[in-house]
Protein backbone atom coordinates (compact mmCIF):
# COMPACT_ATOMS: atom_id res chain seq x y z
CA UNK A 1 0.00 0.00 0.00
CA UNK A 2 1.24 3.50 -0.65
CA UNK A 3 0.87 6.42 1.27
CA UNK A 4 0.58 8.67 -1.61
CA UNK A 5 1.33 12.21 0.48
CA UNK A 6 0.18 13.80 3.86
CA UNK A 7 -3.19 13.55 3.10
CA UNK A 8 -3.15 9.69 2.69
CA UNK A 9 -1.15 9.05 5.40
CA UNK A 10 -0.14 5.00 5.82
CA UNK A 11 -1.01 4.13 9.14
CA UNK A 12 -0.03 0.85 8.29
CA UNK A 13 1.28 -0.49 5.01
CA UNK A 14 -1.26 -3.43 4.95
CA UNK A 15 -4.27 -1.43 6.61
CA UNK A 16 -6.90 0.62 4.37
CA UNK A 17 -6.27 3.85 3.54
CA UNK A 18 -7.40 6.14 5.90
CA UNK A 19 -9.53 8.69 4.66
CA UNK A 20 -8.35 11.76 3.03
CA UNK A 21 -8.53 14.47 5.80
CA UNK A 22 -9.17 17.90 4.70
CA UNK A 23 -6.12 20.86 5.16
CA UNK A 24 -8.37 22.17 7.73
CA UNK A 25 -8.93 19.31 9.22
CA UNK A 26 -8.01 20.29 13.68
CA UNK A 27 -4.72 18.33 13.92
CA UNK A 28 -3.56 20.76 10.37
CA UNK A 29 -3.39 23.19 12.99
CA UNK A 30 -0.46 22.90 14.48
CA UNK A 31 1.77 22.76 11.07
CA UNK A 32 5.04 21.94 12.76
CA UNK A 33 3.75 19.40 15.14
CA UNK A 34 2.30 17.55 12.04
CA UNK A 35 4.90 16.44 9.84
CA UNK A 36 7.78 14.45 11.29
CA UNK A 37 9.57 14.92 8.13
CA UNK A 38 9.88 18.29 9.01
CA UNK A 39 12.22 17.55 11.83
CA UNK A 40 10.51 17.51 15.22
CA UNK A 41 12.27 17.72 18.72
CA UNK A 42 10.39 15.14 20.72
CA UNK A 43 9.31 15.51 24.38
CA UNK A 44 9.15 12.03 25.32
CA UNK A 45 9.38 8.44 23.55
CA UNK A 46 8.22 5.02 25.31
CA UNK A 47 7.10 1.88 23.49
CA UNK A 48 4.12 0.29 24.60
CA UNK A 49 3.38 -3.80 25.38
CA UNK A 50 3.93 -4.44 21.75
CA UNK A 51 7.19 -2.51 21.69
CA UNK A 52 5.60 0.28 19.68
CA UNK A 53 7.43 3.38 20.46
CA UNK A 54 5.32 6.16 20.55
CA UNK A 55 6.77 9.81 19.98
CA UNK A 56 4.82 12.67 22.05
CA UNK A 57 5.59 16.27 20.58
CA UNK A 58 3.37 18.68 22.66
CA UNK A 59 -0.59 17.66 22.33
CA UNK A 60 0.18 15.23 19.71
CA UNK A 61 1.77 11.25 19.53
CA UNK A 62 2.71 9.64 16.84
CA UNK A 63 2.54 5.78 16.75
CA UNK A 64 5.36 3.56 15.20
CA UNK A 65 7.61 4.64 12.63
CA UNK A 66 5.03 6.14 10.30
CA UNK A 67 1.61 7.28 10.31
CA UNK A 68 0.35 10.91 11.14
CA UNK A 69 0.43 13.12 14.44
CA UNK A 70 -2.89 11.78 16.58
CA UNK A 71 -4.09 13.75 19.65
CA UNK A 72 -2.46 12.02 22.85
CA UNK A 73 -5.67 12.59 24.64
CA UNK A 74 -7.29 10.49 21.87
CA UNK A 75 -5.69 7.50 23.47
CA UNK A 76 -4.51 8.67 26.91
CA UNK A 77 -7.72 10.55 27.93
CA UNK A 78 -6.62 11.47 31.84
CA UNK A 79 -3.40 13.28 30.80
CA UNK A 80 -5.42 16.44 30.02
CA UNK A 81 -7.88 16.19 32.89
CA UNK A 82 -5.35 17.47 35.51
CA UNK A 83 -3.49 19.66 32.89
CA UNK A 84 -4.50 20.88 29.85
CA UNK A 85 -2.19 18.69 28.32
CA UNK A 86 0.84 21.13 27.23
CA UNK A 87 2.88 17.94 26.42
CA UNK A 88 4.64 15.09 28.12
CA UNK A 89 7.96 15.64 29.75
CA UNK A 90 9.33 12.09 30.13
CA UNK A 91 8.08 8.35 29.42
CA UNK A 92 8.65 5.09 29.36
CA UNK A 93 7.80 1.47 29.30
CA UNK A 94 8.10 -0.54 32.94
CA UNK A 95 10.21 -3.47 32.67
CA UNK A 96 10.47 -5.27 35.75
CA UNK A 97 9.40 -9.07 36.10
CA UNK A 98 9.54 -8.66 39.39
CA UNK A 99 7.10 -6.29 39.93
CA UNK A 100 4.20 -7.84 37.70
CA UNK A 101 2.12 -4.67 38.78
CA UNK A 102 4.04 -2.42 36.57
CA UNK A 103 5.48 -4.93 34.17
CA UNK A 104 5.01 -3.61 30.86
CA UNK A 105 3.54 -0.36 31.83
CA UNK A 106 3.55 2.81 30.34
CA UNK A 107 4.80 5.72 32.58
CA UNK A 108 4.70 9.31 31.42
CA UNK A 109 5.59 12.36 33.06
CA UNK A 110 3.61 15.73 33.31
CA UNK A 111 5.10 18.46 35.62
CA UNK A 112 5.26 16.73 39.05
CA UNK A 113 2.72 13.99 38.17
CA UNK A 114 3.36 10.42 36.96
CA UNK A 115 0.67 8.40 34.85
CA UNK A 116 0.18 4.96 34.90
CA UNK A 117 -1.27 2.95 31.92
CA UNK A 118 -1.51 -0.41 31.02
CA UNK A 119 -2.98 -0.96 27.20
CA UNK A 120 -3.94 2.68 27.02
CA UNK A 121 -5.82 2.41 30.58
CA UNK A 122 -4.81 4.30 33.27
CA UNK A 123 -3.92 2.67 36.29
CA UNK A 124 -6.31 2.66 39.49
CA UNK A 125 -4.61 5.40 41.97
CA UNK A 126 -2.99 7.29 39.28
CA UNK A 127 -1.72 9.88 38.71
CA UNK A 128 0.25 9.76 41.61
CA UNK A 129 2.93 12.43 42.88
CA UNK A 130 6.43 11.73 41.38
CA UNK A 131 8.23 12.17 44.76
CA UNK A 132 6.12 9.42 46.38
CA UNK A 133 6.50 6.76 43.72
CA UNK A 134 9.84 7.87 42.78
CA UNK A 135 11.44 10.21 45.65
CA UNK A 136 14.59 11.84 45.03
CA UNK A 137 13.53 11.88 41.34
CA UNK A 138 12.90 15.39 40.62
CA UNK A 139 9.70 16.97 38.59
CA UNK A 140 9.50 18.86 35.05
CA UNK A 141 11.76 15.58 33.87
CA UNK A 142 13.34 15.98 30.49
CA UNK A 143 13.31 12.38 29.60
CA UNK A 144 12.95 8.59 31.51
CA UNK A 145 14.11 5.44 29.71
CA UNK A 146 13.81 1.21 31.75
CA UNK A 147 17.08 -0.39 32.21
CA UNK A 148 16.20 -3.63 33.03
CA UNK A 149 18.50 -6.73 34.41
CA UNK A 150 21.24 -7.66 33.04
CA UNK A 151 21.60 -4.45 31.24
CA UNK A 152 21.77 -2.40 34.55
CA UNK A 153 22.69 -5.00 37.72
CA UNK A 154 18.98 -4.56 38.98
CA UNK A 155 15.52 -3.38 37.03
CA UNK A 156 16.36 0.24 37.08
CA UNK A 157 14.88 3.64 35.37
CA UNK A 158 16.95 5.89 34.20
CA UNK A 159 15.69 9.99 34.56
CA UNK A 160 17.48 12.64 32.81
CA UNK A 161 17.22 16.40 33.52
CA UNK A 162 19.19 18.83 32.11
CA UNK A 163 22.95 16.97 32.13
CA UNK A 164 21.83 15.18 35.34
CA UNK A 165 21.11 11.66 35.47
CA UNK A 166 19.47 9.36 38.09
CA UNK A 167 19.77 5.72 38.04
CA UNK A 168 16.54 5.00 39.98
CA UNK A 169 16.38 1.11 41.32
CA UNK A 170 12.88 -0.13 41.36
CA UNK A 171 13.46 -2.55 43.76
CA UNK A 172 15.28 -1.00 46.54
CA UNK A 173 13.89 3.15 45.70
CA UNK A 174 18.22 3.77 46.05
CA UNK A 175 19.19 6.73 43.98
CA UNK A 176 22.33 6.87 41.81
CA UNK A 177 23.15 10.04 40.18
CA UNK A 178 25.63 9.79 37.24
CA UNK A 179 27.54 12.17 35.22
CA UNK A 180 27.27 11.02 31.81
CA UNK A 181 29.79 12.95 30.21
CA UNK A 182 30.24 13.36 26.22
CA UNK A 183 25.82 12.91 26.20
CA UNK A 184 24.02 15.59 24.86
CA UNK A 185 20.78 16.67 26.96
CA UNK A 186 18.19 14.19 26.42
CA UNK A 187 14.73 15.19 25.47
CA UNK A 188 13.30 12.41 24.83
CA UNK A 189 14.72 8.24 25.48
CA UNK A 190 14.05 5.00 24.64
CA UNK A 191 15.27 1.14 24.63
CA UNK A 192 14.48 -0.01 21.50
CA UNK A 193 15.37 -3.88 20.49
CA UNK A 194 17.82 -3.74 23.30
CA UNK A 195 19.52 -0.66 22.27
CA UNK A 196 19.21 2.53 24.27
CA UNK A 197 18.40 6.00 22.54
CA UNK A 198 18.96 9.38 23.35
CA UNK A 199 17.15 11.68 21.28
CA UNK A 200 18.20 15.70 21.41
CA UNK A 201 17.03 17.66 18.44
CA UNK A 202 16.51 16.04 15.74
CA UNK A 203 18.72 14.03 15.99
CA UNK A 204 19.95 10.89 18.44
CA UNK A 205 22.90 9.35 19.76
CA UNK A 206 23.33 5.71 21.03
CA UNK A 207 24.46 5.01 24.29
CA UNK A 208 25.70 2.84 27.09
CA UNK A 209 22.81 3.23 30.02
CA UNK A 210 25.55 2.53 32.38
CA UNK A 211 28.27 4.89 31.59
CA UNK A 212 26.36 6.90 29.11
CA UNK A 213 29.01 6.72 26.45
CA UNK A 214 28.13 7.04 23.17
CA UNK A 215 30.35 4.80 20.88
CA UNK A 216 30.30 4.91 16.94
CA UNK A 217 29.32 8.07 14.56
CA UNK A 218 26.62 9.52 16.43
CA UNK A 219 24.82 12.23 16.46
CA UNK A 220 22.32 10.39 13.51
CA UNK A 221 19.08 12.24 11.96
CA UNK A 222 15.93 10.83 13.58
CA UNK A 223 14.50 10.72 10.21
CA UNK A 224 16.81 8.44 8.53
CA UNK A 225 16.29 5.50 11.13
CA UNK A 226 12.88 6.04 13.14
CA UNK A 227 10.87 7.99 10.49
CA UNK A 228 9.09 7.10 6.84
CA UNK A 229 10.87 10.15 5.10
CA UNK A 230 10.94 10.25 1.39
CA UNK A 231 14.05 12.79 0.90
CA UNK A 232 15.80 15.19 2.87
CA UNK A 233 19.53 16.84 2.69
CA UNK A 234 22.03 15.78 0.57
CA UNK A 235 23.70 12.20 0.88
CA UNK A 236 26.49 10.76 -0.33
CA UNK A 237 26.52 6.76 -1.44
CA UNK A 238 27.65 5.48 1.96
CA UNK A 239 24.98 7.36 3.67
CA UNK A 240 22.42 6.13 1.47
CA UNK A 241 23.36 2.60 2.40
CA UNK A 242 23.65 2.49 5.52
CA UNK A 243 20.17 4.24 5.86
CA UNK A 244 18.75 1.41 4.00
CA UNK A 245 20.47 -0.71 6.08
CA UNK A 246 19.97 0.31 9.38
CA UNK A 247 16.37 2.19 9.14
CA UNK A 248 14.03 0.19 11.76
CA UNK A 249 10.98 1.40 9.15
CA UNK A 250 9.20 -1.63 7.96
CA UNK A 251 10.38 -3.09 4.52
CA UNK A 252 7.67 -2.58 1.88
CA UNK A 253 9.28 -5.90 -0.34
CA UNK A 254 12.13 -7.91 -0.25
CA UNK A 255 12.97 -10.50 -3.06
CA UNK A 256 16.20 -13.06 -3.29
CA UNK A 257 17.81 -14.54 -6.51
CA UNK A 258 18.63 -17.80 -6.80
CA UNK A 259 22.24 -17.11 -6.21
CA UNK A 260 21.37 -15.53 -2.84
CA UNK A 261 21.63 -11.43 -4.16
CA UNK A 262 18.64 -9.81 -2.17
CA UNK A 263 16.86 -6.75 -3.13
CA UNK A 264 14.42 -5.00 -0.49
CA UNK A 265 12.28 -1.80 -1.09
CA UNK A 266 11.49 1.01 1.22
CA UNK A 267 9.48 3.98 0.35
CA UNK A 268 11.77 5.52 -2.01
CA UNK A 269 14.45 3.54 -2.11
CA UNK A 270 16.44 0.29 -2.70
CA UNK A 271 18.95 -1.47 -1.36
CA UNK A 272 20.78 -4.57 -2.97
CA UNK A 273 22.99 -7.00 -1.39
CA UNK A 274 25.27 -9.57 -3.08
CA UNK A 275 27.39 -11.45 -1.18
CA UNK A 276 29.18 -8.35 1.07
CA UNK A 277 28.64 -6.01 -1.75
CA UNK A 278 25.89 -3.13 -1.21
CA UNK A 279 23.87 -0.75 -3.35
CA UNK A 280 21.56 1.71 -2.67
CA UNK A 281 19.49 3.90 -5.03
CA UNK A 282 16.17 5.37 -5.81
CA UNK A 283 13.58 3.22 -7.03
CA UNK A 284 13.07 6.50 -9.53
CA UNK A 285 16.25 5.78 -10.83
CA UNK A 286 16.75 2.30 -11.42
CA UNK A 287 12.87 1.18 -11.69
CA UNK A 288 11.47 4.26 -13.15
CA UNK A 289 8.12 3.05 -14.41
CA UNK A 290 7.51 2.55 -11.02
CA UNK A 291 8.63 5.52 -8.95
CA UNK A 292 8.24 4.44 -5.48
CA UNK A 293 6.24 2.19 -3.00
CA UNK A 294 5.91 -1.26 -3.91
CA UNK A 295 3.65 -4.03 -2.48
CA UNK A 296 5.58 -7.15 -3.43
CA UNK A 297 8.33 -8.30 -5.60
CA UNK A 298 9.43 -11.82 -6.25
CA UNK A 299 12.07 -13.18 -8.32
CA UNK A 300 11.63 -15.68 -11.30
CA UNK A 301 14.36 -16.92 -13.64
CA UNK A 302 16.47 -13.93 -14.13
CA UNK A 303 13.68 -11.30 -13.59
CA UNK A 304 11.85 -8.99 -10.59
CA UNK A 305 8.01 -8.97 -10.66
CA UNK A 306 7.25 -6.11 -8.81
CA UNK A 307 3.61 -5.29 -7.68
CA UNK A 308 2.41 -2.27 -6.96
CA UNK A 309 -1.40 -1.68 -6.16
CA UNK A 310 -3.30 -3.63 -9.35
CA UNK A 311 -0.45 -3.93 -11.39
CA UNK A 312 2.68 -5.71 -11.99
CA UNK A 313 5.64 -4.45 -13.58
CA UNK A 314 8.30 -6.87 -14.56
CA UNK A 315 12.33 -6.21 -14.92
CA UNK A 316 14.98 -8.61 -17.04
CA UNK A 317 17.70 -8.28 -13.85
CA UNK A 318 20.87 -6.60 -15.42
CA UNK A 319 23.00 -3.61 -15.85
CA UNK A 320 21.12 -1.94 -15.87
CA UNK A 321 17.64 -3.36 -15.32
CA UNK A 322 15.31 -3.20 -18.26
CA UNK A 323 11.35 -2.99 -18.19
CA UNK A 324 9.92 -5.76 -19.81
CA UNK A 325 7.51 -4.87 -23.12
CA UNK A 326 3.90 -4.98 -22.50
CA UNK A 327 4.22 -4.09 -19.27
CA UNK A 328 2.52 -2.77 -16.56
CA UNK A 329 0.07 -5.70 -16.41
CA UNK A 330 -3.07 -6.01 -14.81
CA UNK A 331 -2.36 -8.49 -11.40
CA UNK A 332 -5.56 -10.08 -11.94
CA UNK A 333 -4.44 -11.15 -15.52
CA UNK A 334 -1.02 -11.82 -14.35
CA UNK A 335 -1.48 -13.91 -11.24
CA UNK A 336 -5.05 -14.53 -11.09
CA UNK A 337 -5.33 -12.29 -7.83
CA UNK A 338 -6.77 -8.90 -6.98
CA UNK A 339 -4.67 -6.66 -4.94
CA UNK A 340 -3.43 -5.45 -2.89
CA UNK A 341 -0.90 -7.85 -1.78
CA UNK A 342 1.46 -8.23 1.41
CA UNK A 343 4.37 -10.59 -0.11
CA UNK A 344 4.60 -13.02 -2.89
CA UNK A 345 7.85 -15.09 -3.66
CA UNK A 346 9.35 -17.88 -5.45
CA UNK A 347 11.88 -20.71 -3.73
CA UNK A 348 14.63 -21.58 -5.95
CA UNK A 349 14.19 -24.56 -9.10
CA UNK A 350 10.37 -24.06 -8.58
CA UNK A 351 7.65 -22.15 -10.66
CA UNK A 352 4.60 -21.49 -7.97
CA UNK A 353 4.77 -18.10 -6.53
CA UNK A 354 3.16 -17.73 -3.18
CA UNK A 355 1.33 -15.07 -2.30
CA UNK A 356 0.13 -13.27 0.84
CA UNK A 357 -2.43 -11.41 1.26
CA UNK A 358 -3.75 -10.40 4.79
CA UNK A 359 -3.85 -13.53 7.00
CA UNK A 360 -4.61 -15.92 3.34
CA UNK A 361 -1.37 -17.28 1.02
CA UNK A 362 -2.10 -18.60 -2.03
CA UNK A 363 0.06 -20.71 -5.06
CA UNK A 364 -0.17 -19.79 -8.23
CA UNK A 365 1.51 -21.99 -10.98
CA UNK A 366 3.98 -19.47 -13.04
CA UNK A 367 3.63 -22.26 -15.96
CA UNK A 368 -0.29 -22.88 -16.07
CA UNK A 369 -2.66 -20.35 -18.29
CA UNK A 370 -4.74 -18.95 -17.33
CA UNK A 371 -3.23 -18.43 -14.14
CA UNK A 372 -5.26 -18.91 -11.04
CA UNK A 373 -4.21 -18.20 -7.12
CA UNK A 374 -5.64 -21.29 -5.25
CA UNK A 375 -4.18 -23.38 -3.24
CA UNK A 376 -6.00 -20.91 -0.54
CA UNK A 377 -4.82 -21.37 2.84
CA UNK A 378 -4.89 -19.61 6.21
CA UNK A 379 -1.56 -18.16 7.67
CA UNK A 380 -3.04 -17.22 11.49
CA UNK A 381 0.51 -17.21 12.87
CA UNK A 382 1.21 -13.44 11.99
CA UNK A 383 -1.78 -10.67 12.02
CA UNK A 384 0.46 -8.63 9.51
CA UNK A 385 2.83 -9.48 7.41
CA UNK A 386 5.17 -6.56 5.92
CA UNK A 387 6.99 -8.58 3.14
CA UNK A 388 8.60 -12.41 2.72
CA UNK A 389 11.58 -14.33 0.34
CA UNK A 390 12.66 -17.46 -0.28
CA UNK A 391 15.98 -17.63 -0.74
CA UNK A 392 19.27 -20.41 0.36
CA UNK A 393 17.88 -20.49 3.55
CA UNK A 394 14.36 -21.20 3.16
CA UNK A 395 11.48 -18.68 3.67
CA UNK A 396 11.84 -15.34 5.32
CA UNK A 397 8.94 -13.29 7.02
CA UNK A 398 9.62 -9.67 7.45
CA UNK A 399 7.30 -7.85 10.02
CA UNK A 400 8.05 -4.20 10.96
CA UNK A 401 12.16 -4.82 11.81
CA UNK A 402 11.91 -8.39 12.84
CA UNK A 403 12.36 -11.33 10.39
CA UNK A 404 11.24 -15.30 11.14
CA UNK A 405 12.71 -18.07 9.19
CA UNK A 406 11.17 -21.13 7.93
CA UNK A 407 12.73 -24.19 5.75
CA UNK A 408 9.86 -23.94 3.31
CA UNK A 409 6.80 -22.75 2.57
CA UNK A 410 4.63 -25.88 3.88
CA UNK A 411 6.83 -25.91 7.12
CA UNK A 412 5.58 -22.33 7.56
CA UNK A 413 2.07 -23.61 6.92
CA UNK A 414 2.24 -26.37 8.81
CA UNK A 415 4.23 -25.25 11.93
CA UNK A 416 2.32 -24.05 14.98
CA UNK A 417 5.11 -21.86 16.62
CA UNK A 418 6.21 -18.67 15.55
CA UNK A 419 10.25 -19.53 15.57
CA UNK A 420 13.03 -17.17 16.83
CA UNK A 421 12.56 -13.81 16.17
CA UNK A 422 15.79 -12.04 14.25
CA UNK A 423 16.66 -8.29 13.69
CA UNK A 424 16.40 -7.04 9.77
CA UNK A 425 19.13 -4.35 10.40
CA UNK A 426 21.48 -6.32 11.87
CA UNK A 427 21.30 -9.75 11.06
CA UNK A 428 19.77 -9.63 7.57
CA UNK A 429 21.92 -6.60 6.84
CA UNK A 430 25.23 -6.41 8.92
CA UNK A 431 23.88 -2.64 10.22
CA UNK A 432 26.89 -2.23 12.82
CA UNK A 433 24.56 0.05 15.21
C1 LIG B 1 22.75 20.74 29.26
O1 LIG B 1 22.17 21.23 30.43
C2 LIG B 1 23.03 22.03 31.23
C3 LIG B 1 22.28 22.38 32.49
O2 LIG B 1 21.05 22.99 32.20
C4 LIG B 1 23.45 23.27 30.46
O3 LIG B 1 24.35 24.04 31.23
C5 LIG B 1 24.14 22.82 29.18
O4 LIG B 1 24.47 23.93 28.39
C6 LIG B 1 23.24 21.88 28.38
N1 LIG B 1 23.99 21.36 27.26
C7 LIG B 1 23.56 21.52 26.03
C8 LIG B 1 24.45 20.94 24.98
O5 LIG B 1 22.52 22.07 25.76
Amino acid sequence: LKCISLFYPCLSKNLAFVPALPPDHHSFHHGAVVDRCKGIEFDAVAVNELGVPYFFKGDHLFKGFHGEAELSNATFAELDDHHHLGHVDAAFRMHSEDSPEHHDHQFFFLDDKVFSYYKHKLEDGYPKEISDMFPGIPDHLDAAVECPKPDCPNDTVIFFKDDDIYHFDIKTKKVDEKEFKGMPNCTGAFRYMGHYYCLHGHQFSKFDPITGDVHGRYPKEIRDYFMRCSHFGKKSVEEHIEREKCSRVHLDAITQEDDGDIYAFRGHHFLSVSGDKFHSDTIESAFKELHSEVDAVFSYEGHLYMIKDSEVFVYKVGEPHTHLEGYPKPLKEVLGIEGPLDAAFVCADHHIVHIIKGQTIYDVDLKATPRVAGNERPLTKFKKVDTAMCGPKGVTIVIGSHYYQFQSPMEMIASKAIPEQHNVAQELFGCDH
